[in-house]
């Protein structure tokens, strides 16, 4: 695999970021670190989705413009995502100008083909979902199942966008390419959903919603949201229905979209509808992951439990985000919902990061300081068990990584340093040192630092500023590719001082605060 272009979904700016965006975010970018240290080239897109009526209302209850809350709002995000290390490549808006110029090109190129026409219709519009639905999808109170709101009734003449057009093309597309979606059993949701599909409302009338790209041609109308979110990640790449730029051709067949489960629909459908309207193939992958609950409760701003991850970085006074990032790339299994709650967190993170990682790198160095005054003899050099074990590790994590499988991958690193810390108390290598067997004691720490090299390369997408920190103390240079990592990085010679040992990772409830380079 050379090249890898990876998607978060844009998130709307009606109000700042919270965990759940958080979430998606930094599984996201551990993806992408991981297959930084396979593929040569990746390329990460982030960004927020700007239009729309719950933008536009929310700005006219704080008496601002829309642009004025996008903005405001839009930075939140660029912060959050900076503090938690999200290392994205670009940060699209969709208000951006060239965004908006291509979508209109779009649109028209859509309209002038005949895949987009003109519709009076009456509907019930969900703000929630940005989107009209369909009256069978309802609860029986006749409420959003997703926002558990009441839909508004409307009337607009709109256009419209001939999805039945494309829904066999789209089944059998799905059908064809089983790993399309994943997880696998998200396909089969879809393909009952396709069952019923209609046509669907791309504009928007100007009078109702005014908060939006102009239909070129028609003054009265603005296209709405999905058209205009959707195509962002192909203005991205330099699109356009004329000339799709060098970018495009290059990223857009490796393309992978990390979405939330209840905006599926409209990636697996609507998305794939508008690709082969445009002639274009559809992206390699979906990637539909779950939600991320508070306490095991929905997390709803009505419940009042919404927490943002800026927040939980301050609580814990975390200078570095590595622990929040570890936590929630572990909080759940693929695809399924996963929970927060400050008591797992605090214990999670102790046990995996502080007690287990850290402590096992803190005092195999501190023992080799002690007995070897820091230096590793040649006769140190030797080979164990558990080497087969963290080759094997690293191939499972790749695995996993194609599967998209985090908090699997997690595990298995966390695994193989739990066998590493019962390697150590089985060896005793202090019982050794005592017993004056120095040859045997040098090979218990050596192969351990062995270890924990293998270690710091893979957890580092999930914590990048420790595993540097591993790095550095072991003289290791860690931006090794994952193909080159052997079980041969520790040199002979004087390792490390005293004073150069630093714990990686305090406790949480440490009276310290964690302190590390961002
Ligand atoms: N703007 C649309 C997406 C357009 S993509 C072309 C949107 N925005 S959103 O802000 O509501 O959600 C952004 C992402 O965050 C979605 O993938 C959504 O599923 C995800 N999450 C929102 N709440 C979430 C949780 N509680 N947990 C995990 N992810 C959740 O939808």
């Amino acid at each position: 695999m050379e090249k890898f272009y990876l998607t978060t979904a844009i998130d709307y700016v009606n109000g700042v970021p919270h965990i759940g965006h958080a979430y998606e975010k930094i599984v996201s970018d551990i993806i992408v670190r991981h297959f930084k240290q396979r593929c040569e080239d990746v390329y990460f897109l982030t960004g927020t989705d700007e239009h729309g009526i719950k933008i536009q209302k929310t700005a006219a209850e704080k008496g601002i413009t829309p642009k004025q809350m996008c903005d405001e709002h839009a930075a939140k995000f660029k912060e959050a995502w900076t503090a938690l290390n999200v290392d994205y490549g670009q940060f699209i808006r969709t208000t951006d100008e060239a965004h908006k110029k291509t979508v209109q090109k779009i649109f028209k190129k859509l309209l002038e083909q005949g895949d987009i026409y003109k519709h009076s219709y009456t509907g019930l519009y969900c703000s929630g979902c940005e989107g009209f639905l369909n009256p069978k999808d309802l609860t029986e109170d006749g409420f959003c199942p997703v926002h558990l709101k009441k839909p508004e009734e409307v009337s607009e003449e709109n256009y419209f966008f001939r999805l039945t057009k494309y829904k066999d093309a789209i089944a059998k597309h799905i059908k064809e390419n089983p790993s399309f979606i994943v997880p696998a059993f998200r396909a089969t949701e879809v393909l009952n959903q396709l069952e019923n599909i209609e046509d669907i409302s791309v504009s928007r009338a100007k009078a109702n919603v005014s908060w939006g790209i102009d239909v070129l041609g028609d003054s009265e109308q603005v296209i709405y949201v999905w058209i205009d979110a959707l195509s962002n990640y192909i203005t991205a790449l330099g699109y356009d229905t004329e000339n799709p730029s060098e970018k495009f051709k290059k990223y857009w067949s490796v393309s992978r979209h990390v979405i939330g489960k209840d905006i599926l629909k409209f990636h697996s459908i609507y998305w794939s509808g508008i690709l082969l309207a445009l002639g274009l193939p559809l992206p390699h992958q979906l990637f539909v992951h779950g939600f991320i609950n508070i306490n095991q409760a929905k997390m709803s701003k009505s419940t009042g439990n919404v927490i943002s991850p800026v927040d939980i970085l301050k609580t814990w006074e975390l200078e570095i985000p590595d622990a929040f990032r570890y936590y929630m790339a572990t909080a759940a299994a693929l695809g399924r919902d996963g929970n927060y709650s400050d008591e797992d967190f605090k214990e999670k993170v102790n046990a995996d990061l502080a007690n287990n990682m850290g402590n096992l790198l803190n005092r195999t160095l501190s023992m080799l300081v002690k007995y070897f005054d820091g230096e590793i003899k040649p006769e140190f050099k030797t080979d164990c068990e558990l080497f087969e074990t963290a080759k094997e590790t690293i191939e499972k994590v790749k695995k996993h990584f194609d599967n998209y499988e985090i908090q699997e991958a997690g595990n298995e690193i966390i695994s193989l340093v739990n066998l590493t810390n019962k390697y150590v108390a089985d060896n005793a290598p202090w019982t050794l040192a005592k017993e004056e067997k120095l040859t045997e004691c040098g090979q218990v720490l050596a192969n351990v630092l062995e270890i924990m090299c293998v270690v710091s390369v893979l957890i580092y997408p999930y914590c990048p500023n420790i595993a540097r920190e591993m790095a550095r103390q072991l003289k290791f240079d860690i931006n090794i590719k994952l193909d080159d990592l052997t079980i041969n990085n520790i040199r002979s010679g004087k390792l490390i001082e005293k004073d150069e040992i630093k714990p990686v990772f305090l406790r949480l409830d440490s009276e310290f605060a964690i302190k590390g380079e961002k």
